[in-house]
């Protein structure tokens, strides 16, 4: 991936953190200035990309399953975007 590929992809990926994908609603990612506490505390866990994959498309206990309501993009770049961020 190039540069500016990624960075494509990471601003993708925050607007569906905030908005589409509804992630700040329960998760806190200090990046994002999301302070939920529903979900585990992202900068925390770390999680990798294919953990938020999975978490995202399959759902886990009450997170919800988002395959077919986000698109295969939005999820590879909310993935990209918190493994990323949740670093920091
Ligand atoms: C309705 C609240 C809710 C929403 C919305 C939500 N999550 Fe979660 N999420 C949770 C809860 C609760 C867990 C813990 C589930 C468990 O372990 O039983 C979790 C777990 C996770 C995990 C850890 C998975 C693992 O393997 O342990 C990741 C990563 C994650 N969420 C990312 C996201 C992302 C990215 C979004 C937005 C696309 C999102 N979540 C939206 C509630 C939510």
């Amino acid at each position: 991936m190039n540069n500016a590929n990624a960075d494509e992809l990471f601003k993708l990926g925050k607007e569906v953190y905030l908005e589409a994908g509804n992630c700040a609603a329960c998760h806190t990612l200090s990046d994002a200035g999301s302070n939920a506490n529903v979900g585990p505390n992202l900068n925390e866990i770390r999680p990798d990309v294919q953990r938020i994959i999975m978490a995202v498309r399959n759902g886990i206990g009450v997170m919800p399953a988002m395959e077919g309501i986000l698109s295969n993009k939005e999820i590879e770049a909310v993935a990209h975007y918190v493994s990323i961020s949740a670093e920091q």
